[in-house]
């Protein structure tokens, strides 16, 4: 039997993209074998603008000839030069460990943007005039009341008649800030929030439709632009639109159809709009039909051109309405105030269906908790007035929803209804980045399953095209710290390869030529600068995930200069490689405090600077550069000198001297050192001590650390022999704790472990305290990446009281990586997934009595002792806790037993 085709083929992370960018897109495949230990030993790639090319297994573009590898992902396009707005298809085959071949696969597609700057005959346009209003803005970045002054929606429309036939029809377009594209009557495709936030002084991203199907003879263009981040307050102007249109015949371009100054503005329903303000729409004021051919608009002024940024193509999972959510109830604290709860907290807003009078002003209001009365309580939303106002035309049923706004709410308060509303006027639009689920976690702990799925929309609730902080207040930013600390959870759930590709690239682009970086990116205000290091290592940190969990080398090569760069910034700012001055926040958010008190900012800092140092030479490493590697590591040895010697204080780290007055040392200035293994050999099981007393005896097996100390605390201990203890921390109902927010009746996590509910720093739906799911899939799932794309993986359940079952499954780059273990009285059963091109060190758990291990009903294990040979499976060693055997790709059915 030859093996079976290769599957899910995609180019540079999406199936079939529109508007690639780069002159070598890389292609993946995965395969599937019924085997074990299989691997791939060659391929073939072909590549061809012509589908029946491709069909007779012509590779006229590219054939990659048989090329010998394992690789099944970031195969580089080899060809000629691929073209401006062409479509190319390509299929591929594989050579498995014996030697035989499969059939092709289905061909794929992949179509290329808009090469060349002067393939863009299109210029930017905006009104010649547009009318102002001011809204109260952003504290923390310090523009505040009254400083955001954005403009009324903006319509802009243009119509072009088609005579020939048209075989392919496109659409490249952006709208800064936000833009909503219509043609002939009605939205073109399902995205919205778009174009992807971007420093827009740098490059605004264009999207690319295909409107073949739609387009007619006679057509019309309409354009609505929001102002999103593109505000004067953030040093960019008034909304601005580009786009071209391509009309293609058998392969040639027809017509292009082009912003310019032939475009005519004018007005319509959307007004106030704004990221924080929420969106106030006048269906009174809907021009009927000005997104429809024959549409009268001869009093619409003509367009101007504009400056404008280059447009470049980021392909990506583009923001949807990924989920509509029932209100659960509904209620009126007052006359005529009706409030409605989603029995969850999430992103987006709320779609109103309603019928009433003419000119019936409806407001929306949104919040994450409520008050004691049962009304909103929207302190939380800090300076963000999160409010949506739709005035009704009063011709039967109307559908209302925002277009360029989004709020972070579980309730939402009706004022203005016409009647009593039911929970059927209302939806709750789920809103962020559709970056597709390829993780999964469950075990038999339902408050672990609980937080799980608590990180899971905290997590999506906090991808709006680049990883924010929050949803619901007036920041809503790229903040460094928060989007590393989440960023391995975030890839052990979805796939995050292309979304964080576009968010290395703003963090490249927003460092300055001192190499230093911003806290938060796009760096909106100069203030961000420079970062501090626990937020700056960000870039090292997400590019290494990268690497590491998508063996994804080419982003290594795109950033090394700009990492290394990044590196020497901190060097530059070290004083005998302590840095002193860098630290703002730390270990920011730990329990009763905001800004962390008792784990120094140096240490903090000069940490990261070690943490540094060490991805960077792995990043060196990883590229061959051997000199580089020699020198991080010379320079990580002097930083891990430095900082023992400057907070290591006889079995604990600190800067302060601990007295009487300060018993309690920061369980985060002893779980950073011990987590990257910085501390000297004699002093490891002192400094494991402190820590453990802290938490076991102080803390009664509480965290007592902030959003640093937290995405380490728990690997510490279990590295260290205390998973038990680990697993009490994470199961703790009481304060502090993941569990305590899950007892407080939270759906999302929080931004303090405080249930805070005034107007201060307490969002309900942050999600940098997310990184205790890595831990779930890691530990408790015992399923770990430890080789580039999941090359080799450790699967080692954990011996865990008050644990029966657990099971996690990742789809990696090569297939699916899963594991599922079942755990009672004496038996102990475990199911392994490996995928093809994979091996993995499988770790059997020796429960009591255990004496004998069977795989798929073959005796493997006896006594101590390995017996007789499965294919596929080698016994390595047994270490009286566990039994190691090393594994290839393939289903693998353990169990363990004491009798026969
Ligand atoms: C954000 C944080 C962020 C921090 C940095 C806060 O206001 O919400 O999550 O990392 O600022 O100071």
């Amino acid at each position: 039997m030859p093996p079976v085709p290769p599957f899910f083929l995609r180019s540079e992370y999406l199936i079939n993209p529109l508007g690639l960018s780069t002159a070598a897109p890389r292609f993946s495949w995965i395969l599937e074998s019924a085997g074990r230990a299989s691997r791939q030993t060659a391929y073939q790639v072909i590549v061809s603008p012509d589908a029946g090319f491709l069909e007779r297994g012509i590779g006229d573009y590219w054939d990659s000839g048989r090329a010998e590898s394992n690789r099944t992902w970031g195969i580089a396009y080899g060809g000629v030069p691929l073209w401006s707005g062409k479509v190319y298809f390509w299929k591929v085959r594989w050579w498995d460990e014996g030697g035989s071949v499969s059939p092709w696969s289905e061909p794929a597609s992949f179509e290329m943007g808009l090469l060349q700057e002067r393939d863009w005959k299109a210029k930017w346009i905006s009104p010649q005039k547009t009318v102002e209003f001011s809204s109260r803005g952003n504290v923390t970045l310090g523009v505040s009341s009254g400083d955001f002054v954005q403009c009324l929606g903006i319509y802009l429309r243009r119509e072009f008649e088609v005579k020939e036939k048209i075989r392919r029809a496109r659409v490249y377009v952006c709208g800064l800030g936000y833009y909503e594209l219509r043609l002939n009557g009605r939205k073109v495709g399902d995205r919205v929030l778009e174009p992807a936030q971007t420093d827009y002084n740098k490059a605004a991203l264009y999207s690319v439709f295909d409107i073949t199907s739609e387009v007619r003879e006679k057509n019309a263009l309409g354009v609505i632009l929001g102002n999103g981040r593109h505000i004067k307050a953030y040093g960019y102007g008034r909304p601005r639109l580009i786009l071209q249109v391509h009309l293609e015949r058998e392969n040639e371009l027809v017509e292009r159809v082009i912003t310019d100054e032939d475009w005519k503005t004018g007005y319509g329903a959307v007004l106030e709009n704004g990221i924080y303000l929420g969106e106030r729409t006048d269906s009174r004021l809907e021009q009927d039909g000005w997104d429809e051919p024959c549409f009268d608009d001869s009093s619409w002024p003509n367009a101007e051109v504009v400056a404008g940024p280059n447009p470049v193509s980021r392909p990506m999972p583009p923001i949807r309405v990924t989920d509509r959510l029932a209100p659960r109830k509904m209620w009126s604290p007052r006359p005529e105030v009706h409030v409605f709860d989603f029995g969850q907290n999430f992103s987006g807003w709320v779609r109103l269906r309603v019928s009433g009078p003419r000119g019936r002003q409806i407001k929306v209001r949104h919040a994450e908790l409520l008050q004691p009365d049962g009304t909103l309580n929207v302190l939380p939303n800090q300076n963000a007035e999160a409010e949506d106002v739709f005035i009704l035309k009063g011709r039967g049923q109307e559908v209302f929803e925002p277009r360029f706004t989004y709020h972070g709410f579980r309730y939402a308060e009706v004022t203005g209804f016409p009647g009593q509303p039911t929970l059927d006027n209302l939806e709750g639009c789920f809103v962020h980045s559709d970056v597709p689920k390829t993780g999964d976690f469950r075990c038999s702990h339902e408050l672990l399953n609980r937080i799980h799925r608590n990180i899971l929309w905290g997590q999506l609730s906090n991808l709006m095209s680049i990883p924010t902080d929050c949803p619901q207040r007036d920041e809503r930013q790229g903040w460094l710290g928060d989007a590393h600390l989440a960023a391995e959870e975030a890839i052990l759930n979805f796939d995050m390869a292309a979304f964080y590709s576009h968010f290395l690239e703003e963090i490249r682009l927003a460092q300055k030529e001192d190499g230093s970086l911003p806290d938060a990116v796009p760096p909106y205000v100069e203030k961000l600068y420079p970062a501090d290091p626990a937020w700056g290592i960000a870039y090292l940190e997400i590019a290494w995930l990268l690497y590491f969990y998508y063996g994804d080398d080419r982003i290594l090569l795109r950033h090394y200069v700009c990492l290394k760069r990044y590196v020497d910034h901190l060097g530059r700012n070290a004083e005998g490689q302590i840095i002193l001055k860098l630290g703002k926040y730390g270990d920011w958010c730990s329990p009763g405090e905001v800004a962390p008190k008792r784990t120094p900012l140096e240490l903090t800092s000069t940490w990261s600077y070690y943490r540094a140092a060490v991805l960077l030479s792995r990043f060196a490493e990883a590229l061959g550069r051997t000199d580089d590697v020699r020198a991080c590591a010379r320079l990580a040895e002097g930083i891990k000198t430095a900082f023992n010697d400057r907070f290591l204080r006889d079995d604990q780290y600190t800067a302060v001297r601990v007295g009487p007055a300060d018993k309690s040392p920061s369980q985060t200035s002893n779980v950073l050192p011990l987590a990257l293994d910085m501390v000297p050999p004699d002093k490891k099981r002192l400094v494991l001590e402190r820590l453990l007393e802290s938490v076991v005896m102080e803390w009664d097996c509480h965290p007592d650390t902030g959003i640093l100390g937290a995405r380490y605390l728990l690997d510490v201990l279990t590295q260290a022999g205390y998973g038990q203890t680990a697993f009490r921390v994470a199961t703790q109902k009481s304060y502090p704790g993941w569990g305590y927010m899950v007892e407080q009746g939270a759906t999302t996590l929080w931004e303090r472990w405080e249930n805070l509910t005034g107007s201060g720093m307490n969002s309900h739906n942050h999600i940098m305290l997310g990184s205790i799911d890595s831990w779930f899939y890691r530990v408790i799932a015992g399923l770990r990446c430890d080789a580039p794309a999941w090359g080799m993986m450790t699967v080692r359940p954990p011996l865990i009281t008050g644990l029966t079952d657990a099971a996690a499954e990742v789809s990696t780059m090569r297939g699916k990586a899963a594991v599922a273990w079942h755990r009672e009285a004496r038996l102990f059963e475990l199911r392994v997934e490996v995928p093809v091109g994979a091996e993995a060190m499988v770790h059997f758990p020796l429960v009591e009595g255990a004496a004998m291990i069977e795989e798929s009903g073959s005796l493997i294990w006896k006594a101590g002792l390995a017996s007789g040979e499965t294919p596929g499976v080698s016994f390595l060693k047994n270490d009286g806790e566990y039994v190691l055997f090393r594994v290839g790709s393939g289903v693998y059915a353990f169990r363990g037993s004491s009798c026969t």
